[in-house]
């Protein structure tokens, strides 16, 4: 069989789904199964892309997909370079840089599995002192390796979201919980320092459209309403009530019913409050001219029009606020190759990467958030690579009866005609086991990591925080590594 040597770039929860699967569908002793190498490639230390630096502390148990990462992570065929950038530009000083033309001549395929890891900004709040994007405060509470500031919460009583969809929430969640609810999580200890310091009282959740338009789940707003020592703003009725001869989705059902309940709050019953602030979007922000003033927050009054656009009414208020937060969604890096401006990720079809003049690009593929944009949750997410494995096996044993169940693309004569006039990129031949000298080179010097280090690092995180009472206490890149130059075994 024509060797399958796959080249992963980004090792999240998308590359894992189709590392593993591809690994169960040829097995280690079956007829495909020497010539089977998979190589996954991030620019993070630290294997599992969100699931790791995004998913919110207090959902531990979106983190068990990792167990099915680490079982793939046992076969040899698989291995892990952790700290590797592929392309040309990296967010991580300490990240090793390898070009394309220094990785591409070592694989058959290639597949993007790079997420969406630029923060949406709006137009109107450029980043400051007084506005951060959501990520950044994601990543400050999972001590991302790009490590952004703390925010300044001991000096904030009023924080505003921009945008209402599942990572707000999450944002919000993390402001209001009481600290001593989330020390038995995966928080690390500096991160709960400052939340033990924040004078955070009020977090106003902002959305340019209305309660039945709103992307956060039920799941995630019911939370919001169990939170202790915190209660909703109760809403205006209006916004309550379904619009005349309408049929509501179950969703919107149970979203209006956790409204309805919350609206029911008597004020000034619970120490801090929240907020959904429904038809505003925000037209500007002043900044405070002394420190004990507050930045005012301009947002125009909008409605929805008769094709459900948003429009504004023509009226505007004012909020004063410390912290605006944007959490407006995400997309992919332009300098990710076959980038397409135009959809904030790459082109594809089934799987297939797409050229900008339309061809296909022969064994290269993209999955999960870089080929779909930054939409779905985890399941998504797996049943996209799935489909994305399914692909890559057609292509490859094209008439063989390889299984596959999730339903990839099934080779058309449409599909035959693209990949003849497909881009070259890619050597048909290749050494199995080489992988680029800088590489190499890394991972003697301990700068590249590998599954194994990982595997002590992650033991030692959760050793440290059974001592603590907790789930895990994490470390950083430069911590890791001194730990892990400490348990090195001695090359004899
Ligand atoms: C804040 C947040 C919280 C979430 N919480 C949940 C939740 O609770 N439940 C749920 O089901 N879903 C949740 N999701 C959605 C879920 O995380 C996504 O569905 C999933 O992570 C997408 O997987 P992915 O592999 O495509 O991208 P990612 O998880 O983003 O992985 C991409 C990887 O590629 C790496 N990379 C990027 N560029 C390069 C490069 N040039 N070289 C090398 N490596 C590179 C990145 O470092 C990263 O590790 C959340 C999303 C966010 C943003
Ligand atoms: N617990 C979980 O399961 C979990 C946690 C986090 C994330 N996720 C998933 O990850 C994905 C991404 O989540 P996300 O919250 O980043 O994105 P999202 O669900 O797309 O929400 C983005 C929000 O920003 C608003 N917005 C976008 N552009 C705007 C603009 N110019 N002005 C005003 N508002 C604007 C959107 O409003 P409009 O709707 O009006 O466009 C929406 O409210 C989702 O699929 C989510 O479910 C899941």
């Amino acid at each position: 069989m024509a060797p399958l040597k796959l080249a992963i770039v980004g090792a999240g929860p998308s590359s894992f789904y189709v590392a593993s699967r591809l690994l169960s569908l040829l097995p280690r002793s079956g007829s495909h199964a020497s010539s089977l190498k998979i190589h996954l490639y991030d620019r993070l230390w630290a294997p599992y892309g969100l699931v790791r630096y995004g998913v919110a502390p207090d959902h531990p148990e979106v983190k068990n997909c990792t167990h099915k990462f680490d079982e793939a992570a046992t076969d040899p065929r698989l291995r892990f370079f952790g700290n590797v950038n592929v392309g040309p530009t990296s967010p991580l000083s300490h990240a090793l840089p390898l070009s394309l033309e220094e990785f591409l001549p070592y694989y058959t395929h290639v597949l993007y599995s790079t997420g969406c890891t630029v923060p949406i900004l709006h137009s109107a709040l450029p980043p400051s002192q007084y506005c951060v994007p959501a990520l950044s405060m994601v990543h400050w509470y999972t001590q991302h390796p790009s490590k952004p500031s703390p925010p300044p919460l001991e000096r904030t009583s009023h924080v505003t979201l921009i945008g209402q969809g599942n990572v707000s929430l999450d944002v919000a969640r993390m402001l209001l919980t009481p600290p001593d609810h989330l020390a038995k999580y995966d928080v690390p200890t500096p991160v709960l320092d400052v939340l033990r310091r924040s004078t955070v009282q009020h977090v106003s959740i902002v959305g340019r459209r209305g309660p039945l338009q709103a992307a956060f789940t039920t799941k995630e707003l019911r939370e919001m309403m169990n939170l202790p020592d915190s209660s909703m703003v109760p809403l205006d009725p209006a916004l309550l009530a379904p619009p005349e001869g309408s049929t509501l989705t179950r969703q919107q059902s149970r979203t209006l019913q956790l409204l309805q309940k919350g609206s029911k709050n008597k004020p000034g019953t619970t120490k801090k409050t929240w907020s959904l602030d429904f038809f505003r979007s925000p037209t500007g922000l002043t900044t405070p001219t002394s420190p004990t003033d507050k930045a005012r927050l301009t947002l125009a009054h909008t409605m929805l029009d008769p094709s459900s656009r948003v429009v504004p009414t023509g009226e505007s208020s004012t909020l004063e606020t410390d912290l605006v937060i944007t959490s407006l969604g995400h997309r992919s890096e332009p300098s990710v190759p076959w980038y397409d401006p135009a959809l904030g990720h790459l082109r594809t079809v089934s799987g297939r990467v797409i050229s900008p003049d339309g061809r296909v690009v022969r064994n290269v593929y993209a999955s999960g958030w870089a080929a779909m944009g930054a939409r779905g949750v985890l399941a998504s997410t797996m049943m996209d690579a799935y489909a994305v494995t399914d692909t890559i096996l057609r292509d490859h044993f094209p008439g063989e009866d390889v299984q596959t169940t999730a339903g990839g693309a099934p080779v058309s004569a449409a599909d035959e005609a693209a990949a003849m006039d497909a881009v070259e990129v890619l050597p048909k031949e290749v050494d199995l086991d080489a992988i680029p000298p800088q590489v190499e080179e890394g991972l003697k010097e301990g700068r590249v990591t590998d599954f194994e280090a990982w595997r002590k690092v992650n033991a030692e995180e959760i050793r440290r925080g059974e001592e603590m009472g907790k789930e895990r206490e994490r470390m950083g890149w430069e911590e890791a590594r001194e730990f892990l130059a400490k348990v090195r075994t001695p090359v004899s």
